[in-house]
């Protein structure tokens, strides 16, 4: 029987976040999240959700409350980022467990939706976790102002069963 299937792990909220504990699951790797080549300013995130197994901490989920508008009128989403599970324990259920976690808090922080950026790659992934694609241009702040988001935009209902507005979509801050 293997670690997982003979303990359950639980999520757990994070105190602390630092880039100590993202080398902890991802190692010390310049690119862990493989966007650097976007060139993208990022924010950090404000809550963490985490496993631990056997004290290492092995998977995370890292949420904030974001600004933004659709179709010209200013709403909030939660922004998710920062999903990562230690290379040794992919494949095993980590993420949706962290993500469910993380998504269970996010219905009670008030926005509508949450929102997430991801490389083409990673679709699949989040669209099993019931994450939909946004087909359309996304603007986000940089430091020289606001630019198309390259990566691939999904987003999720929070509270029911939500359809995403139509019209203009614009993060009003850096992306997460
Ligand atoms: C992306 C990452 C977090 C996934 O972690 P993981 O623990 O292996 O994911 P899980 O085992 O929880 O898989 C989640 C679901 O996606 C499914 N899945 C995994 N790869 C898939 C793929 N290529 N296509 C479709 N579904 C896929 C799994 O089967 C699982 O669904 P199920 O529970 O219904 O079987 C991990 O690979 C990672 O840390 N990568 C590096 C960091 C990164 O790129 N993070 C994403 C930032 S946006």
């Amino acid at each position: 029987m293997d670690h997982l299937s003979s303990v359950s792990p639980t999520v757990v909220s994070l105190t602390r976040y630092t880039k100590t504990e993202q080398a902890e699951i991802l190692g010390e790797g310049a690119d862990p999240f493989g966007v650097a080549e976007t060139g993208l300013t990022w924010l950090p995130k404000e809550e963490h959700f985490g496993i631990r197994l056997d004290g290492r901490l092995v998977a995370h989920t890292g949420l904030l409350r974001l600004p933004m508008s659709i179709g010209g009128i200013e709403t909030e989403a939660v922004g998710v980022g920062g999903v990562a599970v230690a290379p040794d324990v992919r494949g095993r259920g980590l993420a949706r467990l962290v993500m469910a976690a993380a998504l269970d808090h996010a219905r009670t922080m008030g926005p509508r939706y949450g929102l997430l950026f991801c490389r083409q790659p990673l679709v699949p992934l989040y669209r099993r976790l019931g994450w939909r694609v946004l087909d359309q241009d996304v603007h986000v702040e940089q430091p020289e102002g606001p630019v198309i988001m390259p990566l691939r935009t999904m987003w999720t209902s929070l509270h029911g069963d939500a359809h995403w507005p139509a019209g203009a979509v614009r993060v009003l801050s850096f992306p997460m």
